[in-house]
């Protein structure tokens, strides 16, 4: 096998010494998450990964954790509503009534324990705060505003700025401001885009 082959859904085919190898190599979970994203989709989680790794430096955060959590916060962007759902009946049945764009955080947690047998606490827990978030934890904060602030949004505003000094005012601000889009648009292109 090629290691360009390498995907989610073999990848527990792999031997041991492979399947390390990839967990702890950015760069080979960057080919299976290309895998699973539109284009545009792998640039904006390469582009979270970048700004999570920079605010997690500033903010005395492991930047290894915050690199991954952003590659691989929107892997299930793309499953069906139905692939969610079957996560969520057997691990999280509340989440099966959430609207369809939000469900990718949550399933992306199961998910990521059943192809990758990945179990890092920190991350997971990241990724499935990504876009409602209602963890404190600094890496969950981080994610959750990288992933609405990463550069290629060419939104211009001061949250980016204020998240380098304070990620606590920058998350209630932000926090905030989506709510408010949400409830004044309240239609799903908005939260598609968004999160
Ligand atoms: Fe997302």
């Amino acid at each position: 096998m090629k290691i360009e082959d390498i995907c989610f859904d073999d990848f527990m085919s792999y031997d041991s010494k492979l399947r390390k190898k990839i967990i702890n190599d950015p760069e080979l979970l960057k080919i299976m998450i290309r895998k699973n994203l539109k284009q545009s989709r792998y640039e904006h989680s390469l582009s979270v990964a970048c700004m999570a790794q920079d605010l997690a430096k500033i903010h005395h955060v492991d930047p290894d954790k915050a690199y991954v959590a952003g590659l691989l916060h929107d892997c299930t962007k793309y499953l069906s509503n139905i692939e969610h759902d079957s996560y969520f009946r057997y691990y999280d049945p509340d989440k099966i009534n959430y609207p369809e764009p939000i469900k990718h955080s949550f399933s992306a947690k199961y998910y990521l324990k059943e192809k990758l047998n990945f179990h890092d606490k920190d991350i997971l827990n990241a990724i499935y705060n990504h876009t409602i978030c209602n963890s404190k934890d600094k890496l969950s904060l981080i994610i959750y505003i990288a992933d609405k602030r990463e550069p290629l949004r060419k939104i211009e505003d001061d949250i980016a700025d204020l998240a380098r000094k304070d990620l606590y005012k920058a998350f209630k601000e932000l926090s905030m401001d989506v709510e408010r889009y949400i409830k004044e648009t309240s239609n799903e292109r908005f939260i598609e885009n968004s999160l």
